[in-house]
């Protein structure tokens, strides 16, 4: 190919439009750098590597990045259209991540006046290159490859925006750890499966927001429900489906970590809704979720959202693929479950919480009662273990035929105290309106009845059970008299 001149045929200004597509509206410096991350992925690569340098030149320093891959590169026509805006081995398909063809040079100019993309293949090196102040100054745009230096890989391809202008980080250090979590995030697909992804030399990784395999004290997240999968019309006039995943944080396992640990985890700070697009994340934040407002208790759980190119239009992807903005269709389709499931998972954590509370003031009445065991009748149990028994007071939602059920394992007796049998309510309620010193002996005295029917109930041997639903069927029925 040849270069060519500005002629009237020409759909653009070439010399106005080279600066007016700087503000093609990618909003950092991590999404740009996805586009890029995306084409290699594209191109098969397993292996990406971004290096980041400030070299200090006369005039001023000028921060470089460079990214280069180990895919199958392109061929000398794949490389004279890369660069060309609508240049696309791929238009308009819906596979994967490319559609619009102007990824790669839209992204590029918005953080760099001067972009080189070389390509190799079978020992064979070209580059083309971009140059902002030259064609703004009315220079011809010249696409045509001309040979260089290949990689290490067999085939793969490099780009360079060798003048970046509009990276506000003063410190590399911080740059590269603000990459470091955005792209370990928007690619922990492919850092879980096959992709090798550095910066700098140091391997990025995986960042999930629904904590499913964060492990911390032992414990990670948990799937709420089994995936939910909506079924929606594409363009195309087919059916695509999205899939949502909500996971719930272990409040009470998690819960008394310090706030720096809580935000290096990212239980602070990582919250929301999560939106995958071909496996990519593109948007987080609160999405579709009605007209329930984001509360901090909903720090506690996740959502993640996934869905294929060919919906497309139902999300609002525009050429930058950044954000969503969903039809309503969609919103028809998905915000009323997602709502109410986000409500129910707010309701949880809240009631975690409680139970967090309910524990820890419990935690007096524990060891007074085990304090006390060794005066008491000894109780045999299976296992290695004897001697006195400890003891541990929770409250939940149980079936509302028993106030409390207990159980001892491994030598410890645990009652959980049903918060939906009317006894909760009238006997927890008048405690907590109460004034404290006066309130804590009241609360102790009655949590030491419970433990001590329970204890009485292991120790007679028998099956209690019949007796606390008599029992619990007797009083509820007086407490609604009274
Ligand atoms: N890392 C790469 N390896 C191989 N080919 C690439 C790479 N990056 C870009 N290309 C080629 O350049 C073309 C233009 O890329 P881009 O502007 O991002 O558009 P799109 O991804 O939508 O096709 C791609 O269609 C592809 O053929
Ligand atoms: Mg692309």
């Amino acid at each position: 190919m040849t270069a060519r001149r500005q002629s009237n045929d020409d759909l653009l200004v070439s010399s106005n439009f080279i600066q007016a597509v700087r503000e093609s509206g990618y909003l950092s410096i991590s999404t740009a750098l996805a586009e890029l991350i995306d084409n290699s992925l594209q191109a098969q690569a397993t292996e990406v590597a971004i290096r980041i340098a400030r070299p200090t030149t006369a005039d001023r320093p000028k921060i470089e990045i460079e990214v280069e891959d180990n895919g199958v590169g392109m061929d000398t026509q794949g490389l004279a259209a890369c660069l060309r805006f609508g240049g696309s081995s791929r238009f308009g398909e819906r596979a994967s991540f490319g559609r619009f063809g102007m990824g790669l040079p839209a992204a590029s100019l918005s953080q760099t006046r001067r972009v080189a993309v070389t390509a190799w293949q079978g020992g064979r090196a070209r580059s083309v290159s971009l140059d902002v102040d030259a064609i703004a100054a009315g220079a011809a745009v010249d696409l045509e490859p001309r040979s260089a230096e290949p990689g290490s890989s067999p085939s793969g391809c490099r780009v360079v925006w060798s003048d970046c202008d509009r990276i506000e980080y003063r410190r590399l250090a911080w740059l590269e750890r603000s990459l470091h979590r955005s792209l370990g995030r928007m690619y922990r697909r492919f850092l879980n499966e096959r992709l090798t992804l550095t910066i700098n030399g140091s391997l990025v990784d995986p960042v999930d927001p629904t904590l499913l395999t964060t492990d911390v004290e032992g414990h990670t997240a948990q799937l709420a429900f089994e995936p939910l999968h909506f079924e929606l019309a594409t363009s195309a006039g087919e059916t695509a489906y999205v899939t949502v995943r909500f996971s719930a944080l272990p409040v009470s396992h998690w819960h008394h970590l310090d706030n720096v640990t809580k935000r290096r985890v990212g239980i602070v700070g990582q919250g929301g809704v999560s939106v995958l697009r071909a496996g990519r994340e593109i948007a987080s934040g609160w999405h579709l979720m009605g007209t329930k407002r984001k509360e901090n208790y909903d720090d506690w759980w996740r959502c993640e959202i996934e869905f294929d190119p060919a919906l497309d239009e139902h999300f609002g992807i525009t050429i930058n693929k950044q954000g969503i903005r969903p039809s309503q269709p969609l919103r028809e389709a998905l915000e009323p479950e997602l709502e109410s499931i986000a409500r129910l998972l707010n309701a949880r954590v809240r009631q975690a919480f409680e139970e967090v509370k309910f524990q820890a003031a419990a935690a007096a009445s524990c060891r007074i009662a085990a304090a006390a065991d060794r005066d008491l009748p000894v109780i045999h149990s299976r296992g290695k273990a004897q001697g006195p028994l400890t003891y541990r007071l929770g409250s939940g939602p149980l079936p509302i035929e028993i106030m409390f059920q207990s159980q001892l394992r491994h030598r410890t007796l645990d009652l959980t105290i049903n918060v939906d049998h009317p006894a909760f309510a009238a006997l927890y309620r008048p405690l907590q309106a109460m004034e404290e010193a006066a309130a804590a002996d009241l609360r102790t005295a009655l949590e030491l009845l419970l433990l001590s029917y329970a204890r009485a109930a292991v120790q007679s041997g028998q099956d209690g059970d019949e007796m606390l639903r008599a029992w619990s069927a007797t009083y509820g029925r007086m407490l609604q008299r009274s």
